[in-house]
């Protein structure tokens, strides 16, 4: 299975969850799997710091053979999206353990990585674990791009859900909802793994009990991540971007169901509101012209989904 992983991994930026880092870290522990290349993307971060902090989980993996692009510095309408650059000026003050990356960044960028790596794959699948702002502007370069995708997996939406960055948005459509429209556009029928099933899983402290933390990653996710890791007393993390990687590598750890989506990107309070027709849920008359346009995660194999995580990423730690 040859994949592509956008993503924008906080892993570096104090306090920030290893979430990206640990899909990263499922995927490459994966028989089977080549990981073609990382695209980063601003989200949990700016730019300059997803791109370092997935260099350095690179390094801690000991796989710097994995070509790793810089994406678009923001969302597609930024100059119109006054919260999320407030979101980005503030993680970008935030205490760092580790450089930012400086411009220029390497060539290839994003956008040409992913357009490479769909045209010289057989098959490959897109895992997109942060805001669709890369993917989406893939897109507009290359209308083609969807006919030579084998799938595409996205971790994003809040259908039957609330949100968990707004009232009612989830944080990766929150942060790029017009990416997040034309990627439903796009007929490429996406994989959605919303909040639905991310809230059904949670990373507990007696599973966390057994990991020793003596690899160079599991040192750094210590000393990195100490206030998201489970405590005994405290809550049980949910694990967003692991079950997007999970769902990728094991499609039968989540049920999905066709459905119409749409995200809200006219009024900014409710900016990334993602809106799902599924079967039987709604009226037809109240659903918007068009075709179901996506795939949309409505259960999960929470014990199936958590034996993976503790196989595919506490085992490295
Ligand atoms: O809403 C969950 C998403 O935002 C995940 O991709 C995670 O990285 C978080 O910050
Ligand atoms: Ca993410």
């Amino acid at each position: 299975m040859q994949v592509l992983i956008d993503t924008d991994p906080g892993m570096g930026t104090v306090g920030v969850d290893p979430e990206d880092a640990f899909a990263i870290t499922m995927a490459l522990s994966s028989p089977g799997v080549t990981v073609e290349a990382i695209a980063c993307v601003q989200g949990n971060v700016p730019i300059r710091h997803s791109l370092a902090n997935a260099t350095h989980l690179l390094e801690l993996l000991g796989r710097r053979d994995v070509l790793v692009a810089a994406g678009l510095e923001r969302p597609l309408l930024a100059a119109r999206r006054r919260q999320q650059e407030r979101w980005l000026t503030e993680t970008d003050g935030r205490e760092r353990l580790l450089p930012a990356a400086e411009r220029p960044y390497p060539a290839a960028r994003a956008v040409e990585v992913i357009l490479r790596a769909a045209r010289e794959s057989d098959g490959l699948t897109i895992v997109a674990i942060g805001p669709l702002t890369n993917i989406a502007a893939a897109l507009v370069a290359d209308p083609e791009l969807p006919g030579l995708l084998e799938r595409i997996v996205v971790m994003g939406g809040a259908f039957e859900v609330c949100g968990n960055i707004t009232p009612t948005a989830e944080f990766n459509f929150f942060m790029d909802p017009e990416a997040a429209q034309i990627v439903l556009d796009a007929r490429l029928r996406p994989e959605l793994i919303g909040l639905d099933v991310c809230h059904q899983t949670h990373l507990t402290h007696e599973q966390m009990a057994a990991v020793e933390f003596t690899t160079p990653l599991g040192r750094f996710v210590r000393r990195a991540c100490a206030a998201w890791l489970p405590t005994q007393d405290g809550d049980a993390p949910h694990l967003y971007d692991s079950l997007a990687m999970a769902a990728a590598l094991e499609p039968q750890l989540v049920t999905l169901e066709p459905a119409r989506v749409e995200i809200e990107t006219v009024s900014a309070a409710l900016a990334g509101t993602s809106a799902a027709w599924l079967p039987g849920r709604f009226s037809e008359w109240s659903r918007p012209d068009g075709p179901d346009n996506a795939l949309v995660a409505t259960e999960v194999d929470v014990d199936g989904f958590a034996a993976f995580f503790a196989e595919r990423v506490l085992a490295r730690l």
